[in-house]
This record gives C-alpha cells, structure tokens and sequence, in this order.
C-alpha cells in the first residue's frame, strides 16, 4: 500500500478513492499479489528447507470464496475447510479433493459424508463418536480414510484468551497431558476403515511468540515417540496447525513475508532435531496458515456519515459498515488502523471512534483512532481486513453483505457479488395464511 500523487490510498496499485467510487462502499478489497506471495513463500521455505516433505494449507475459514480457493490451486498448495459450504465452495471452484484437509469440533453427519464422498485428503478427528461416525460411513462405501488426531499439547499460546485453543479448557483436540490422545490414538487404530496418518495441533490464533510454535511442536513429537514406544505406531503426518499473528496496529510487529518464512523454518528445524533426538522418522508436514495469507492482503473501504462529538466524552464517525460486515471488535475488541483515503497524506489531529450503523452500542469498528478532521462523505479504509471479516459477516439488521474485490495491478474485479435486497428476502417465506 502506498499514498499516490493525489493524496490517495492506493492497494495494489489502485487508487482507494476510484475503489469506491467504482464499486461503491462498503467494500472489501483484496490485494492478489499480497496473497499470492504469501502462499508462495510457504510453499517454497517447505520445499527449500524440508525438500519438499510437507503441504501448506490455506486455512479458508480466514476468507472463503471461490476466487481464493482457485489462487490457492494455481499457487499449488492445499486447504483446510472446517464445513461442508467451505467443502462445496472449493469444490465448485475445481479445487482438487486430494489437497483438501477437513476441520472442526462437530462434524455433522452429512458434512462427513460430502468429505467421504469427495475423498477429501483427510478428516480431523475430534471426538470419539464423530470417530465412530466416519468408521460408519467409510465401512458402507468399502473404503478407508485417512485421518488425523487433533491432540491438545497444553500449550500456553499469549494471545486473547478467546482464541486460544489449546488450553486444558478447550472444545478442541484430545488433552495429552490427561491421557484422552493416548486413549484415542489406541481407538482409532482399532478401527479398520480408518487409518490414522499422524497428529494435529493448532495452539491458538494472532500469535507472535515463536516458542508457543516450537514448543507444542515438541510436545507433539515427544507425543509421537510415546505412542510409537506404545502401540509400535509411527506416526507418517504431522500438522502444525495456524495461527501467525499478523500486524493490526502500533505495537503489533510487521513480520512480512520474510518473517513469516522464518517462523516456518524455525518449526521444521525442530522437526528435524526432535526427530533425530527421539529416533523418529521425518513425518510430512502440514502448515495451517490463515490469517498470515489474507490478513494484511485486505482492508476495508467506507463512507463516512455521521459525526458525532460528545464534548469532553468521545468523537464518532459512523460508517456505512459495522458488526455486521466486521465483528471482530463485537467480538474480541479487536484494534485496527484506519486511514482517511482521500486525504490519506494528512496528518492526524483528532481520536476518533469509528461506530458501524447497526442498532448495538458495541457496534463499533473501534475506538480512539488518530485521524484528521474526519467529515461526512470521506472514504476512510480499515487496515488488515483480509481475514475473519467477510468470513464472520452477517445480515445483522438486513444489512446486505459487502462485496469484495481482488486487486492485481491497479486493476479490480468483483470475486464477491454485492448482495441486494432480493438476496434478503430469498429465502423468506410468507405462508398464506400471513398474507
Ligand atoms: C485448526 C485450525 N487451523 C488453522 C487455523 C488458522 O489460524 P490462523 O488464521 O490464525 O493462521 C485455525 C484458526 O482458528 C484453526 O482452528
């Protein structure tokens, strides 16, 4: 992103100002080139520093769509669906079934069968019934899945508490330190349709400390030399799971590609010394990035309506978005930077609340941004939108959804329609007798 001769904004090398103006606000934008590097850098340190022993996925609960999952095809690396609309999604897309890695807590019994169907990769098993479940229906189709364990290594990741997954309090994974994984590495192997093909573990989300990533990937290995010295099971596959933390606002750090590539090479490094150390073969490797692929690679446009100051309490700037096309702050008090992207060379002089339009007091963007006067019709831009935003977007208040737009040379094009009001109302159902 860069601010051009006019003052402006510019993504991918397309004036913010035009976006809008084009496209209309609210408006999701994407940076191709941004997500592409992104996936290609993982792809290429697997390839460099692991010959190649591995496979990224792209975890699309970040940002689904066609589009991404077609980028994530062409970049030659696999994803991670935890539903079976992500499933269908990637899929319809053409993205190949054999990349395709499946997810979540609470499978439902159709979402395992569309997997089963597709013969997806593989399944991360989560619970001993949705074992049971995918025993069930591999058994009726004569085939075997491979599957994952997700296992809890009790791993402290410093993020917010809400996204953290691997505490001993989590609806996630199998506790090592309690006995369930060791428990259910024993169930699953007893199950003939099933064939376990290693461990899972994602320690938690918007995580910058390296050593949570080094030291569940330990737990993970020691883990796997205990259930080899158990049941004489090696594990072949070990996924290392997500959760990069990304740059929001001042005081996050800007780790960029580079960066990124290093925190990679610091895991496979301790993949191969453990496995030396313990005497385990090489496992092949999964990496589970999101929100380092598409984080940065979007940002959010809005025009600006009311301005409210609150003498001696707060200025708000409410924007035609909110919590229904972005719930981060709703959820977790999120921060961001914002940036007025018609005057985006200015310097700032005010704090500014930026409050959405829906009928909530926590419908709020976020709070006490350093902005310049802001006045109604600005077009001010919401940094690091790439991830969890569109994903998480609702029809809160029958707000239409946004529509997003993939920049690639200073050149947009829609990769999500703008919803309208008929969309609203599709699936409404006015009986008769209401008429
Ligand atoms: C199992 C799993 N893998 C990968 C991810 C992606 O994490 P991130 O977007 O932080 O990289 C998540 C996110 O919560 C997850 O639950």
């Amino acid at each position: 992103m860069k601010i051009n001769e006019k003052g402006h904004l510019e993504i991918g090398g397309a004036d913010c100002v035009g976006l809008a103006e084009c496209f209309g606000t609210p408006l999701y934008v994407f940076d191709e080139a941004y997500i592409r590097r992104m996936m290609g850098v993982y792809r290429d340190t697997i390839e460099r520093e692991y010959a190649g022993n591995g496979l990224v996925l792209y975890a699309s609960k970040a940002f689904a769509c066609e589009a991404i999952y077609a980028i994530a095809k062409q970049e030659k690396i696999g994803v991670d669906v935890v539903s079976g609309g992500e499933l269908y999604t990637a899929l319809r897309a053409g993205f190949p079934a054999q990349k395709i890695v499946m997810h979540g807590n609470n499978k439902l019994p159709h979402e395992i069968c569309e997997a089963l169907d597709a013969k997806i990769a593989l399944i991360v098993v989560d619970s001993p019934s949705e074992a049971d479940l995918i025993e069930a229906e591999a058994k009726k189709r004569g085939m075997v899945q491979d599957v994952l364990l997700r296992i809890n290594p009790g791993v402290e990741a410093h993020t917010h508490a809400y996204v953290q997954t691997a505490t001993p309090d989590s609806k996630f994974g199998f506790s090592v330190a309690s006995g369930a994984a060791e428990m259910m590495t024993g169930y699953l192997l007893s199950k003939p349709h099933l064939r376990l093909h290693g461990y899972h573990c994602h320690i938690g989300s918007q995580i910058f400390e390296k050593q949570s990533f080094v030291l569940a990937v330990e737990k993970n290995l020691a883990f796997m030399a205990e259930m080899k010295a158990k049941f004489g099971f090696e594990a072949d596959a070990l996924n290392m799971g997500g959760g990069f933390g990304i740059w929001y606002a001042e005081g996050d750090a800007m780790i960029g590609a580079e960066g990124y590539a290093e925190y990679l090479k610091a895991l496979l490094s301790t993949v191969k010394a453990g496995c030396k150390a313990l005497g385990l073969r090489l496992p092949f490797v999964y990496l589970e990035p999101g929100r380092s692929i598409v984080g940065e690679a979007g940002i959010t446009l809005y025009t600006v309506g009311a301005v409210k100051d609150i003498p001696g309490v707060r200025k708000y700037a409410a924007v035609d978005g909110g919590m229904f096309e972005n719930p981060r702050y709703a959820l977790y008090q999120s921060r961001y930077t914002a940036v007025i992207a018609n005057r985006a060379a200015e310097e700032n002089t005010e704090l500014i609340s930026i409050a959405g339009k829906c009928c909530e007091s926590g419908d709020l963007i976020g709070v006490d941004f350093n902005l310049p006067k802001v006045e109604r019709g600005d077009i001010l831009a919401v940094l690091s939108t790439g991830a969890y935003n569109y994903s998480m977007a609702s029809n809160y208040n029958r707000n239409p959804i946004p529509p997003a737009v993939l920049v690639k040379n200073g050149e947009a094009e829609y990769i999500v329609k703008p919803q309208t009001y008929e969309d609203l109302v599709r699936n409404d159902v006015l009986p008769d007798r209401l008429k």
